[in-house]
């Protein structure tokens, strides 16, 4: 199994810092910002801004220099769990082992805790240490990945596509927009705000690419053949409401295939990275996870 212990090294401080960085739950508007913490404080296995510190250290850069940086990356993250899961998207009662934001507190907070993290992101980001031109180029980097060439995007043609036959291409697009960008900027805003090179950044980006879509297709596979007491969300839920999956085009021994071969593809970009062995791990575990 490909190693989960350097995502929880990196965990716990994730975990900490995000606590920091979003608004008391006593201040005003007080379900607001209940709302906010409920959805990003429950356990997820933070990748994101995991991948990014990762990004950061293999170059020589100092992870936790990054570490606000993945905060925000997360922020959007779960901005955009908040609104998958609303009924008008996805509509799921369970994420990360707990009740959905919209079950807990209702369509109107859930939407506005997601438009609310959303700008909390952005101003995290552009209120960091980094020297001003990492800074925007950062910004930027995510703003392209969030919105609608990126994951806005994905998810609209992920849901526009239900329940229809699409083509190979459309497939890849989905998963690419709503799912390889986000992890694809990670690596990106890591390696900017760490220093790299245009080639490094390069590199990291398509890595992050290539593991995004190998994720995905490997969340699909979970959500063919896992259980939500195992995963803390849904499972079946795809077949259920004929969503583009690799499993409903290629089959599940093919989509493993393509995962593994997908993950491999992105270790193979970090040509220049000179300690590339903890983003080889991470590209393992994104495949082989349980949840
Ligand atoms: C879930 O992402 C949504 C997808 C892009 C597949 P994660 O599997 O990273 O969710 P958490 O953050 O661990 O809950
Ligand atoms: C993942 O969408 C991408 C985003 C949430 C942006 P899915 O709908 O495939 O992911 P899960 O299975 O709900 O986590
Ligand atoms: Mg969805
Ligand atoms: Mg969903």
């Amino acid at each position: 199994m490909a190693n989960q212990s350097s995502l929880n090294t990196y965990g716990e401080r994730i975990d900490r810092r995000l606590g920091e960085l979003l608004p008391p739950a006593d201040a005003v508007p007080e379900k607001l910002h209940e709302a906010m913490r409920h959805s990003c404080l429950a356990p997820g296995k933070r990748l994101r801004p995991a991948l990014a510190m990762a990004c950061a250290e293999s170059i020589g850069g100092n992870g936790d220099s990054v570490l606000d940086a993945g905060c925000a990356i997360e922020f959007v993250h779960c901005f955009s769990l908040i609104h998958d899961d609303l009924p008008a998207i996805d509509n799921d009662d369970l994420r990360r082992g707990i009740p959905t934001c919209h079950k807990v507190f209702g369509e109107a907070i859930a939407i506005l805790a997601g438009d609310a993290l959303f700008a909390l992101a952005f101003d995290t980001l552009a209120n960091g240490p980094w020297p001003a031109d990492q800074r925007v180029r950062a910004i930027r980097s995510l703003t392209l990945a969030t919105g609608s060439s990126g994951l806005v995007g994905g998810e609209t043609i992920d849901i526009l596509s239900e329940g229809k036959p699409i083509e190979r291409s459309t497939l890849e697009l989905i998963h690419a927009r709503k799912t390889g960008s986000l992890i694809a900027s990670s690596c990106e805003i890591g390696a900017i705000l760490a220093g790299a090179t245009s080639d490094q950044s390069g590199q990291l980006y398509r890595y992050g690419q290539a593991i995004g879509l190998a994720f995905q297709i490997a969340d699909d596979l979970l959500n063919e053949t896992s259980t939500a007491a195992q995963l803390g969300k849904a499972a079946g839920s795809d077949r259920e409401r004929g969503k583009a999956t690799y499993p409903a085009m290629f089959g599940v021994e093919a989509s493993r295939r393509m995962a593994i071969e997908t993950a491999e593809s992105g270790i193979a970009c970090l040509v220049d990275i000179p300690n590339p062995n903890l983003l080889a791990e991470l590209a393992r575990y994104s495949v082989e996870r349980l949840r």
